[in-house]
């Protein structure tokens, strides 16, 4: 069967976390992505956070999947000379450096563009265009600047970065939609055109509802929902808000049998207003349903923290598993906190090709995370990561290159 993206040509300059996030989905879904990397150093992560001697990490593996390794110095003038060619080849150029160096390699847009006028050039930044926009930028310091940190964690302790890789990631998905759309628009105008998804703006799309909440907030001066009301004051932003829902059903995290000496024995449980008189009866409260200090979602506002303690002494006495099972089939929404261990574990999750084990000629079997998202017409099947540079002479002789040729190039360092 035929992929998505059969016969797009990817040059990928990707490295670290944001880019290659993008480009290992593009190549899922077909494209021929051909990863670009320096000659004896490659990709940063390769040797980062390594569990095997001299084997390529986890973060380079499971990032780099389904991808082709090519070595060369863009910085040789022969090896400029071979990416000149590339590019007049290729359909996109993804990269994710340091804001300027495309440029202070020769490769400006304005360049690339003389070379292959129906180039797609993409690129993850930290900033948009602005007073910040030559800056470097890692995960944490997007979650920070992109509303992130300061609207997660508990009110009385100092913002928290989420173990969601929202900024790395998140950003690599924003690009990717950038670059599938940039080629069906190319498809009716025949250009290429720039792809940019700047990690701040990336946080702050994932972030939206909390700008939704600093309008509220400066109209009210309060929000029902979060935990701060009624008892608390409101400052001028929007404040943590625990594990409160984002949305219009409150939710909370409630201990489950066995909390004591098990970190994940927690259940995230959410008074759904549609099924609020189940709840009642579930946890021995009947009297809450006609009570008219309960009875509507906006009469239980002011008394949210007391409704799910009472819950919680339910969820208590069973595991979050047992609680699931009875919640699930009383159709209220819940959702057990599930671990790294368990996740990993999970047969539904492989037989979905969700957690995907791959084979690795140096490191062995892996476990890495699959596509999630599932095409009908196009399925996805993991390969592994490539080693530094396994296809540089493969891909140069698709270029046109000789065998001669490629001595040549090795010879003086291009490659
Ligand atoms: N041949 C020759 N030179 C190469 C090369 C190749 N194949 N590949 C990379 N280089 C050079 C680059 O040209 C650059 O040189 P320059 O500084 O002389 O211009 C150099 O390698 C390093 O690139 P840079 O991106 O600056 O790496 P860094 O380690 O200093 O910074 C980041 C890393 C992630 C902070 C930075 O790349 C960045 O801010 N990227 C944008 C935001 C981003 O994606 N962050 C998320 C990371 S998960």
């Amino acid at each position: 069967m035929g992929k998505a993206l059969d016969g797009v040509r990817i040059l990928d300059f990707t490295h670290v976390q944001s880019g290659p996030t993008c480009t290992q989905l593009l190549a899922w879904f077909g494209a021929d992505v051909i990863k670009v990397e320096r000659a004896g150093a490659g990709d940063v992560t390769r040797e980062q956070l390594r569990d095997i001697p001299d084997a390529d990490s986890l973060y380079f593996t499971m990032l780099n999947g389904n991808k082709r390794s090519v070595t060369l110095d863009t910085k040789n003038p022969q090896g400029k000379r071979v990416l000149e060619r590339m590019i007049r080849e290729c359909d996109v150029l993804v990269e994710n450096f340091a804001p300027g160096a495309m440029e202070r390699m020769g490769f400006s847009w304005e360049h690339i563009q003389t070379l292959n006028p129906r180039m797609i050039v993409a690129s993850v930044k930290g900033f948009g265009p602005g007073p910040y926009e030559d800056c470097k930028v890692y995960e944490n310091v997007a979650q920070c600047v992109g509303g992130a940190a300061s609207t997660t964690g508990f009110d009385d302790g100092p913002p928290v970065v989420s173990g969601a890789q929202i900024g790395d990631s998140g950003t690599g998905l924003h690009l990717a939609l950038g670059i599938v759309t940039a080629l069906y628009q190319r498809t009716h105008t025949g250009r290429g055109q720039k792809v940019l998804a700047a990690m701040q703006d990336g946080v702050l799309n994932l972030c939206r509802v909390k700008l939704r909440d600093q309008q509220r907030l400066d109209r009210d001066g309060v929000m029902k929902e979060y935990p701060q009301y009624p008892n608390e004051s409101f400052g001028d932003a929007v404040p943590r808000a625990g594990n409160a829902s984002g949305g219009g059903q409150p939710g909370w995290i409630l201990k489950c049998k066995g909390w004591e000496t098990d970190p994940n024995a927690y259940i995230y449980f959410i008074a759904q207003a549609p099924v609020w008189d189940r709840i009642c009866k579930l946890i021995g409260r009947e009297e809450w349903i006609d009570d008219p200090l309960y009875a509507t979602a906006s009469a239980r506002l002011p008394h949210l923290k007391e409704i799910f303690a009472e819950i919680e002494r339910w969820t208590m006495h069973r595991t979050k598993f047992e609680a699931m099972a009875v919640l699930n089939r009383q159709n209220i929404p819940c959702g057990p906190i599930l671990s790294m261990k368990e996740i990993a574990a999970d047969e539904s999750l492989r037989d979905t090709g969700t957690i995907v084990e791959v084979d690795h000629p140096v490191r062995g079997k892996y476990l890495t995370v699959g596509n999630p998202i599932k095409l009908s017409d196009s399925p996805t099947e993991v390969t592994r990561s490539p080693l530094l540079g396994e296809h540089t002479d493969e891909v140069l002789a698709e270029f046109g290159y000789s065998a001669t040729d490629i001595r040549s190039l090795r010879a003086s360092g291009a490659i």
